[in-house]
C-alpha cells in the first residue's frame, strides 16, 4: 500500500521497481569499472544467465478464496526471528560505488528491518558497519585465509562486534575468471578497495609490517638506510639506469622507501593470503573449537556436499553460485536448490541466492525449498542510485511483491509457500 500510494498521486519512485530499469539506471550512475565488477560474471556469463532462466522454467499456480487479509512474512532462522525471508548478501569492494558503502548498505538493511551479511572484503571495518545495524541482526562472511591466525582474529572480531552467525564462503578459494574486469584491467583490490577489514586487523597489519621489514632488510643489503627515502633519491642520481636495475633486482627495497610503501604492502599481503585454495572439510571441522557462533557454508551446489555439511554439524548452508561470478557454466542456483532440498529433507536450514531479482522470484525459491534468500546485485544498484534509501527501496520493493504474491495466491504465511503452488514447464 505504502508503495502504491505515491503512484496514485503521480509520483514515480527514485529507485525503479522494474529490474531492467533498475539495472539501466544503475549502470548510468556507476563508473564503467564499477559496473563491470558488480554486474559482471565469470567467463561467458552462462551461469549468470542460467540463474535467471531457471526461474523461467517454473510457473505459479495461484489458489483462490484463502482469506489472506492478514499475512505474516516472518521466519525463524538459526534461532533468530526475522521479519521476512530475505537478507542482504555479502558484497566485497562496494566502496567502488560510493564512500561509506558498507555503512550505507547497513543503514538500508536496518531501515527495512532485514539482516545484512557483512563481507570480509567490505570497505569499512566490521565494527563500524555493526554499529550502523543498530541491533538489527547481522552475520559475518569469511573467506578462509591461508594465515590461520588471521582466520581466528577475524572470527574473534565478528563475535565481539555481535555477529549472529559465521558464514564461510567455499566457492572463492580463488577469484573466478572475470573477463570484464580483466579486459578493463581493473581488479578492485589493486586500488585498495575491499581490504578495510584486513587493514583494521592487528594480525594482518603485523604481516604487513613483517613484509616491509623484509623489504627494508633488502635495502640495507644495498647499503641504504631503509628508513630514509632520500637514500633512494641519491641512488637515483646515479642515473635512471641504476634506479631501473635496482627496482628490478630489489623491488622490495625500492617500495619500502616510497611513501606509499604500507598501503602497497597491504594490498600485496592481502592478495597473497586472502583465500586458501587448499580449503578442505578438515578446516571446517576446526570451527567447532574456534567459534561459538552458528556456522553457515555458502556456495554449496552439490547435494552430497550439502549432506556432508549437515553430517559434520554445520548449522546451515547457502545454495549459491556466487551470482555466476565463479564457475562459468555451472548449475543454476535454483536447480541446485531443488536437488539439495530433495536430498537433505525438510529440516536442515537451507538458504539460497544467485538470480533473485523480484518478490515473485523470492516466492519461487521459497516454494522450492529455501528457508530464506539473499539478495546480491540489486541492493548494490539501489546503493548506486540513492545510497541507504536506495538499498531500502530495493528491499521494500522485493518484499512488497512477495507480500502481494502471497496474498494473491492464497499463502498467509511463509510456511504456506509450498512446492505444490508451482508447476514446471
Ligand atoms: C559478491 N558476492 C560475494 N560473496 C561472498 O561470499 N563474499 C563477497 O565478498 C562477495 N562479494 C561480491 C561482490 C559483488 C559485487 C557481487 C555482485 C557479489 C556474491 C554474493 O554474496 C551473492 O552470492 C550473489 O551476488 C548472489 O547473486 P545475485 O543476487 O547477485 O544474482
Amino acid at each position: 500500500d505504502a508503495i502504491y500510494r505515491p503512484g496514485a498521486l503521480g509520483i514515480a519512485p527514485t529507485v525503479p521497481t522494474d529490474t531492467t530499469e533498475l539495472e539501466r539506471r544503475a549502470k548510468r550512475a556507476m563508473t564503467p569499472k564499477a559496473w563491470a565488477y558488480v554486474a559482471g560474471g565469470a567467463g561467458s556469463g552462462a551461469t549468470m544467465r542460467a540463474n535467471r532462466e531457471a526461474f523461467d522454467r517454473w510457473q505459479v499456480v495461484p489458489r483462490m478464496l484463502h482469506a489472506t487479509t492478514e499475512r505474516d512474512l516472518g521466519v525463524r532462522i538459526l534461532d533468530t526471528d526475522l521479519a521476512a525471508p530475505l537478507m542482504l548478501a555479502p558484497v566485497g569492494a562496494a566502496g567502488l560505488i560510493t564512500d561509506d558503502a558498507d555503512v550505507r548498505i547497513a543503514r538500508g538493511a536496518r531501515a527495512s528491518g532485514i539482516p545484512y551479511v557483512f563481507s570480509c572484503q567490505g570497505s569499512a571495518p566490521m565494527e563500524l558497519t555493526a554499529r550502523a545495524m543498530a541491533g538489527t541482526p547481522f552475520w559475518y562472511q569469511l573467506y578462509w585465509s591461508t594465515d590461520e591466525d588471521l582466520v581466528d582474529s577475524m572470527i574473534g572480531r565478528a563475535e565481539a562486534a555481535g555477529a549472529q552467525a559465521l558464514v564461510v564462503t567455499l566457492d572463492t578459494t580463488m577469484l573466478g575468471w572475470r573477463t570484464q574486469d580483466l579486459d578493463l584491467g581493473s581488479l578492485p583490490f589493486a586500488r585498495g578497495q575491499g581490504i578495510a577489514q584486513y587493514t583494521s586487523d592487528p594480525r594482518f597489519m603485523s604481516l604487513v609490517r613483517r613484509r616491509l621489514a623484509a623489504a627494508g632488510a633488502k635495502a640495507q643489503d644495498l647499503g641504504l638506510d631503509p628508513r630514509r627515502p632520500v637514500d633512494l633519491a641519491r641512488a637515483a642520481k646515479g642515473g635512471a639506469g641504476t634506479l631501473l636495475s635496482m627496482s628490478r633486482e630489489h623491488p622490495g627495497a625500492l617500495r619500502a622507501n616510497l611513501r606509499s610503501a604500507e598501503p602497497r604492502a597491504a594490498v600485496e599481503t592481502f592478495l597473497d593470503i586472502y583465500s586458501n585454495p587448499g580449503l578442505s572439510w578438515e578446516h571446517i571441522a576446526t570451527l567447532k573449537d574456534r567459534t561459538s557462533l552458528p556456522v553457515v557454508l555458502k556456495g554449496v551446489l552439490h547435494e552430497d556436499d550439502a549432506q556432508r555439511a549437515f553430517d559434520s554439524g554445520v548449522d546451515g548452508i547457502v545454495v549459491s553460485n556466487h551470482g555466476g561470478r565463479q564457475v562459468d557454466r555451472s548449475i543454476s542456483a535454483l536447480d541446485a536448490l531443488v536437488r539439495i532440498r530433495d536430498a537433505v529433507g525438510p529440516e536442515p536450514t537451507v538458504l539460497m541466492d544467485s538470480g533473485i531479482r523480484t518478490g515473485a522470484d523470492l516466492f519461487m525459491a521459497l516454494a522450492l525449498g529455501a528457508d530464506t534468500c539473499l539478495l546480491g546485485r540489486p541492493h548494490v544498484y539501489g546503493l548506486a542510485l540513492d545510497g541507504a534509501a536506495g538499498v531500502s527501496a530495493v528491499i521494500d520493493g522485493v518484499l512488497a511483491e512477495l507480500d502481494l504474491t502471497m496474498g494473491l495466491v492464497g499463502a498467509a504465511s511463509i510456511a504456506d509457500i509450498t512446492r505444490d503452488l508451482l508447476v514446471e514447464g
